[in-house]
């Protein structure tokens, strides 16, 4: 059944991931929940679509991403912009990507446990705006602070995971893949290709490449 609404009272579908991600940027953007907060220039926070199917969280942002806002821009962004690309993605239509951690840590250390932790509510709420059936981990530090897995991401790439009403797959970051060059079969970047296309398989099987998550339902006058 379809509630009704006053014609007078503006509709803010709750199920919305548009005005989700608003909100959320406007009080992200504010963080200062751990002291990265005092050392950024930007709260890096996503890019891409808020309604694909598809979300990639990373580790964190480094110095281009802290400068211009936007998660994946750097060497590794046009990498992993490359890769989605041969396996028929587009990340600005088909993907959201954001990061484990908002804010970029001094010198590109990893960050950490407590920091993760301060984070996770912003990441939380990502997820639950996006509502994406398929999230990528890319990295180590993606797959401890979302799974808290700190097993080796080499016997774990390439494998769906059921994690709360969505399938998860870690993947090679692609900082690893930037420091391994090889396109040789069995190398890292041979498999992330194979694993991006089994990604695509999936979404494809699914009905959901290019695909969107439906608009909210219009108020009844
Ligand atoms: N840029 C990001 O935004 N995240 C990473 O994990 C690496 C580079």
């Amino acid at each position: 059944m379809v509630a009704k609404v006053h014609p007078s009272v503006p509709f803010a579908a709750p199920s919305s991931p548009v005005t989700g991600l608003a909100s959320l940027s406007e009080r992200c953007g504010a963080c200062e929940r751990c002291g990265l907060a005092a050392g950024r220039q930007q709260v890096v926070i996503s890019r891409g679509e808020a309604t694909a199917r598809l979300m990639l969280i990373g580790e964190a942002p480094g110095a281009q991403e802290d400068g211009c806002g936007q998660p994946f821009v750097g060497r590794a962004g046009q990498l992993l912009d490359q890769l989605l690309a041969e396996a028929g993605l587009d990340s600005a239509r088909d993907a959201y990507l954001c990061n484990v951690i908002k804010c970029r840590p001094p010198a590109n250390r990893r960050p950490s446990g407590a920091e993760i932790a301060a984070c996770r509510p912003w990441l939380e709420e990502q997820i639950a705006a996006v509502d994406p059936p398929l999230i990528l981990l890319l990295g180590a530090t993606a797959l401890a602070g979302v799974l808290g897995v700190k097993q080796g991401l080499s016997r774990l790439r390439g494998q769906w995971m059921p994690w709360q009403g969505r399938w998860l797959m870690p993947l090679f970051h692609p900082s690893y893949l930037l420091r391994f060059p090889n396109e040789a079969e069995g190398s890292p970047r041979w498999l992330t290709r194979a694993d991006l296309a089994a990604v695509h398989q999936r979404l494809n099987s699914m009905g959901l490449v290019h695909g969107r998550r439906p608009p909210p339902l219009a108020p009844v006058p």
